[in-house]
């Protein structure tokens, strides 16, 4: 199958697109982002480098050619673009709003677009959120309640463009509370996250785990529409528990 892994240079697309290198399944893999990124280090075998491409993306509300042919006979996209919390204040709200929910709604409203007459197959489009993101304006949460909401309108629009597509475009929201990586965050880091995680009462998830479910989901098809934390972890541990030799 054929990927595209949106906001390619990200946390969680670089494990993504890790993973992607070695899944069977995954044939080629289209690391979409508004600069250029590499093969992890670990990966440049020939095979490796056979099925991945970087490419640039100057504009993600209005497509040009060149992308959308680059996007062509694409099977799935996982979507990792958005600001998150920790970044709101390098950004203006409008442009935070553009960001991480306009762009994602312009990308599978486009790739529905130019599929409306391909109905041999469905092409898969994962949106990953965030567990305190709110769908019901009348619930807004008392931290970050504007962010939560607009994030919760992102899905709400998502879910929407794929039930209205006919079965051409199906959509999952993923909704992680905190993304861990043991390798990554220091003891001070860890400290941070934890004390922000206790204070917020947000779930935890590995990157390994997210990225093994998300890539499950996008290769096998999605159990449900919506992935709260816990079923992120289920779904991932047991993915890799597979995968391991016994
Ligand atoms: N990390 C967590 O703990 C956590 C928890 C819950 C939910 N999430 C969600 O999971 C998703 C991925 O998170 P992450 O931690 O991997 O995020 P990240 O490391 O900040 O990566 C975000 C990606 O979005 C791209 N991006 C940002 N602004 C852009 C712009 N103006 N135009 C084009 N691309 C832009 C970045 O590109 P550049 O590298 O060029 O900036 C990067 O590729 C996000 O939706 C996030 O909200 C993350």
């Amino acid at each position: 199958m054929k990927l595209i892994i949106a906001g390619s240079t990200g946390f969680v697309a670089t494990e993504l697109i890790r993973q992607a290198l070695a899944h069977p399944k995954v044939t080629s893999i289209i690391a979409l982002g508004r600069r250029e990124v590499s093969l992890p280090t670990d990966a440049e075998s020939d095979a490796h480098k056979e099925k991945f491409k970087s490419v640039i993306c100057r504009d993600f509300e209005v497509y040009s050619e060149d992308i959308k042919a680059e996007m062509a006979g694409a099977d799935a996209c996982i979507w990792t673009i958005a600001v998150s919390p920790s970044k709101l204040k390098s950004v203006t709200w409008e442009e935070v709003c553009k960001i991480s929910r306009d762009y994602a709604v312009a990308a599978i409203e486009t790739i529905y677009q130019s599929r409306r007459d391909n109905t041999s197959s469905k092409f898969r489009f994962i949106y990953i959120s965030g567990s305190n993101a709110e769908r019901d304006p009348a619930k807004k949460p008392l931290i970050l309640g504007d962010y939560c909401l607009m994030r919760g309108e992102a899905e709400k629009r998502i879910l929407t463009c794929a039930r209205e597509s006919n079965g051409t475009v199906e959509a999952c929201v993923a909704k992680p509370g905190i993304i861990e990586d043991p390798n990554r965050t220091g003891i001070l880091g860890k400290m941070v996250k934890n004390i922000g995680r206790t204070i917020i009462g947000l779930p935890k998830v590995n990157v390994r785990d997210i990225s093994a479910t998300l890539l499950d989901q996008a290769v096998n098809g999605f159990e449900k529409d919506t992935l709260q934390n816990e079923d992120l972890v289920r779904i991932g541990q047991r993915v890799l528990a597979a995968q391991k030799p016994s």
